[in-house]
């Protein structure tokens, strides 16, 4: 039996991976700190196949472990587990960014390791990395944006290295998605309308807007597609924020003609 492993399954994006992915069909590999067992709970009373492992991405050993006592051979790689500290960079101790970058981009590392000898085992398989749009735009954070850049790259420079081993390997950029890493700032009503303000469809995402992606880049649709970076962001930074120097160069204009 084949499987899908998702890692950060317990909540947000992770979690809505898991239930897309699974819904297909697969049997699901759920990762995370403590367990999934709500995500879990949720996908067999859907009536799908589920295993969950509570697992520190960042803990070799531990990887290793869960990687070598799947339910299946792991034909799709999510990673997807992270965390953010808001702190500009003069603000952020080295603990912070070694902790941020250990989990965003080394845990990811982690997981590659393990699973592709796997995969490549089995036949080949999909990988699809959780980059976000502050590894494109330095919206984020300073060890946020390093990180997920970070992702960003490797992800590249894994197309052609994995390509032997029947892999494709992509990520995905969200762009701001309510989930539980931004239900504090989103719960500030200002900072919520502010933001819904920059993104062009003019809503929020929520973690399904990135699993359809996800499922997408995991599946036989994308066969062609590899080394790729698809941005889910609602339109968020394909536009320039102008602010009020966009309504002023609008009216300018206007009144030129
Ligand atoms: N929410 C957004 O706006 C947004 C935007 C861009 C990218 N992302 C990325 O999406 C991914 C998923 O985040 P989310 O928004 O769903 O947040 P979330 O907090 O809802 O989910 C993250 C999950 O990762 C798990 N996790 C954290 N550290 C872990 C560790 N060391 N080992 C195992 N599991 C760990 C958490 O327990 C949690 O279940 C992250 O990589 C995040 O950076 C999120």
């Amino acid at each position: 039996m084949d499987c899908a492993v998702i890692t950060g399954a317990a909540s947000g994006i992770g979690r809505a991976c898991a239930l897309r992915l699974a819904a297909t069909g697969a049997t699901v590999a759920l990762l995370d700190v403590d367990g999934a067992s709500g995500t879990r709970r949720d996908i067999e009373e859907r009536g799908g196949r589920a295993a969950e492992y509570a697992v520190d991405v960042t803990d070799d050993d531990a990887v290793r472990d869960v990687i070598g006592a799947l339910p299946g051979a792991p034909r799709v790689l999510v990673n997807a587990a992270g965390i953010i500290v808001r702190k500009k960079l003069l603000e952020c101790s080295v603990e912070e960014w070694r902790r941020v970058v250990d989990v965003n981009l080394t845990g990811y590392f982690i997981l590659l390791r393990h699973v592709i000898p796997a995969m490549t085992a089995a036949g080949g398989g999909s990988i699809v990395q959780i980059a976000s749009i502050a590894g494109h735009t330095g919206y984020g954070f300073s060890s946020y944006t390093a990180a997920k850049g970070g992702v960003l790259a490797l992800t590249k420079q894994l197309a052609a290295e994995l390509a032997g081993h029947r892999i494709r390997i992509n990520s995905v950029s969200p762009g701001v998605v309510e989930s539980g890493l931004n239900r504090d700032t989103l719960g500030n009503q200002a900072i919520r309308s502010a933001t819904v303000d920059n993104i062009p469809l003019g809503r929020l995402g929520e973690p399904d807007d990135i699993a359809r992606v996800v499922a997408f880049l995991a599946g036989p649709e994308s066969a062609f597609v590899t080394g790729a970076d698809l941005v889910a962001d609602g339109g968020m930074i394909s536009t320039i924020h102008w602010g009020e120097a966009g309504a002023q160069l609008h009216s300018f204009h206007a009144e030129e003609r």
